[in-house]
């Protein structure tokens, strides 16, 4: 029988220990990327949920570096166009940027003022959420834009870090959970 397409990215997913730091297991979505079927599969489910679930989607927007794998991918399918949320100092022109706290860090999220209008409806993306400080600060970036956050999606969820709860009252849809 045919293997599920959920099986088959749970399958593409490695886990290394000590990574970036002691006591961080690190969820590795790299052989999803080099298997054609595995990122096939996730954007196909990324794009049925997308398609269930929010009306009309003006914008995905994408989080540095990971989002900017599928997010392309998913807007291709979607016929949306695609925008990026950086790691600050990477833009050019008049940018506003936050700050925010991740599992194993700090950083600070920007993104060019003119990426999006007010009143535009966006999906957030991302490999993945664990203490929801890197999509949390996006839907700052949105809200300070005037854009509509319809939901967020990841390919895998760290449950224990409680990042969904986080990130209320936006909906999290995740493919893999740990
Ligand atoms: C990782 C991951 C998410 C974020 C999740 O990115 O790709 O973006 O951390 O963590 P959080 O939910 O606790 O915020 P990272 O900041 O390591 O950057 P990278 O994508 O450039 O490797
Ligand atoms: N980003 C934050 N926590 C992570 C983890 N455990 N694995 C991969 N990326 C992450």
């Amino acid at each position: 029988s045919e293997e599920s397409k959920l099986q088959l990215v749970s399958r593409h997913i490695r886990a290394f220990p000590d990574f970036p730091k002691k006591g961080i297991l690190f969820r590795d979505i790299c052989p999803i990327l080099k298997d054609p079927a595995a990122l096939t599969a996730v954007i196909d489910l990324f794009e049925e949920h997308v398609r269930k679930n929010h009306q009309h989607v003006d914008l995905i927007v994408g989080l540095d570096a990971r989002g900017f794998l599928f997010g392309p991918l998913l807007a291709q399918r979607l016929g949306t166009g695609f925008i990026l949320i950086r790691k600050k100092g990477k833009l050019p022109g008049p940018t506003v940027s936050v700050a925010y706290d991740l599992e194993y860090g700090k950083a600070e999220a920007e993104i060019q003022e003119d990426s999006v209008t007010p009143g535009q409806k966006v999906v957030l993306i991302d490999d993945l959420l664990a203490t929801g400080g890197t999509l949390f600060a996006a839907c700052e970036l949105m809200k300070r834009l005037q854009a509509e956050v319809l939901g967020c999606l990841v390919v895998i969820e760290l449950k224990e870090l409680s990042g969904g709860d986080k990130l209320k009252p936006h909906s999290v849809f995740s493919l893999v959970q740990y």
